[in-house]
């Protein structure tokens, strides 16, 4: 086991690839909005696991329906169905527009089976040439290389050879740029309706309205990347439902699963017709562990006590960025929605989030950055109160080292 295998930060480097960069502590358990390391040393949570553990670290109710799951039934793949996957599809669609929900295991995968449905609607109603995806600057929605390279950032598609065609990019919120690039060709318009990674950057109200607007006009379909906003992160169960705007297609992921790998995609009956049988698939998209987990995610997480006690902890959390900044001055404005919260640096500390978040670690406290301009928190949406002041106290005591140089 680990123990006798003394295993340390140093290994990672030895055994691993090296395209991440992990902190130098090791985590081995948690509770609640709690950490502790190898060492014993304690963290409070306002990370989430990257707005992943919704309900903290082992909640009672997804330990105890993954392991009443786990001596059911663990796997069958697609060519059978099972009951917690036809369970938690049903009260998707129940909570949401949808009609029909596809499951898959990331936020990539479920944008990947948006995007190529979006593809495939487009060529069955209207013919090869509608193919163009407009999708905004900064976004981020997912690692594969379609969902790559519609993200904003071609830094990070860049090098891997010919990239997916057919894919504009234009400024979030500006409707002008939006309007210039649309056309009849345009089969989707993707978006986050709050960009998480770009910077927790809030799509303007009128801008969303354009967006479904000039999708009608154009035949396009409406795709919100939900992702990192769903789940009840902004106090709705999803974000759009904070919105004017309904649409077409929403995938979802992280949160719904509480830390768990499960992902899904929703969309009308009459949209998802067109993945016909052998269009798509996953060997574990829907399996029946992820399935019950996100069951247990979506009783829990979908209800009034626990949505608006989002909102309530977001003020909370404002309230203490405030005060902070009031003595330190670090912060030209708090952005985002709920628990999905971005500090963003004043000129005086532009470029360093990441001194931050190093600082905050030898507090005691795990966040995150949004870029390098913005200290996000995504903790779990049920953080106790108590964790939240003691939490921000670690957070004013690592502004204060940086601060202090
Ligand atoms: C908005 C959004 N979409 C997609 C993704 C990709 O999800 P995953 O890492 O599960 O593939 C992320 C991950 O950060 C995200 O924030």
């Amino acid at each position: 086991m680990s123990v006798e295998m003394n295993l340390t930060r140093a290994q990672f480097d030895e055994v691993m690839v090296p395209n991440y960069a992990p902190a130098a502590v090791i985590p081995v358990r948690g509770a609640g909005s709690r950490v502790w390391d190898q060492e014993g040393n304690e963290f409070i949570d306002f990370a989430g696991g990257i707005a992943v553990n919704c309900l903290g670290h082992c909640h009672p109710a997804l330990v105890s329906a993954l392991k009443e799951q786990g001596e059911k039934l663990w796997h069958l793949s697609n060519v059978m169905t099972n009951e917690p996957a036809l369970e938690l599809a049903t009260k998707l669609v129940n909570a949401t527009f949808a009609e029909r929900v596809y499951f898959a295991n990331s936020g990539a995968e479920a944008n990947e089976a948006a995007l190529k449905l979006a593809r495939r609607y487009a060529l069955d109603n209207h013919g090869a040439d509608k193919d163009q995806i407009i999708a905004f600057d900064k976004a981020f929605h997912g690692r594969t290389f379609f969902t790559v390279t519609v993200g904003g950032q071609a830094a990070y598609s860049d090098g891997f050879g010919p990239k997916p065609q057919s894919i504009t990019h234009v400024p979030f919120n500006d409707i002008a740029a939006l309007e210039a690039v649309i056309s009849d060709k345009t089969c989707a318009i993707m978006l986050e309706p709050l960009q998480g990674e770009g910077g927790i950057i809030n799509g303007d109200p009128e801008f969303l309205k354009a967006v479904r607007r000039l999708a009608d006009k154009h035949d396009a379909l409406v795709i919100f990347d939900e992702v990192q906003t769903g789940v009840g992160r902004t106090g709705e169960l999803f974000a759009y439902m904070g919105t004017d705007i309904v649409p077409d297609i929403l995938t979802s992921a992280k949160a719904l699963g509480g830390g768990f790998p499960i992902a899904a995609m929703l969309t009308s009956a009459k949209i998802a017709a067109h993945l016909k049988i052998g269009t798509h698939g996953s060997t574990y998209g829907g399996n029946p562990l992820a399935c019950a987990v996100g069951n247990a995610v979506m009783d829990v997480v979908n209800t009034k006590e626990v949505l608006d006690g989002v909102k309530h902890r977001e003020q909370l959390f404002r309230d203490g960025l405030a005060a902070i900044n009031a003595k330190y001055n670090v912060f030209s404005e708090v952005r985002g929605k709920g628990l999905l919260i971005g500090a963003v640096l004043n000129e005086q500390y532009e470029g360093r989030s990441r001194d931050f978040l190093v600082a905050s670690v030898a507090e005691g406290l795990m966040s995150l950055m949004a870029g390098a301009n913005v200290v996000r928190f995504a903790p779990s949406l049920v953080i106790p109160e108590a964790d939240i002041a003691e939490g921000l106290l670690r957070f004013e005591r690592a502004v204060a080292k940086v601060v202090a140089g």
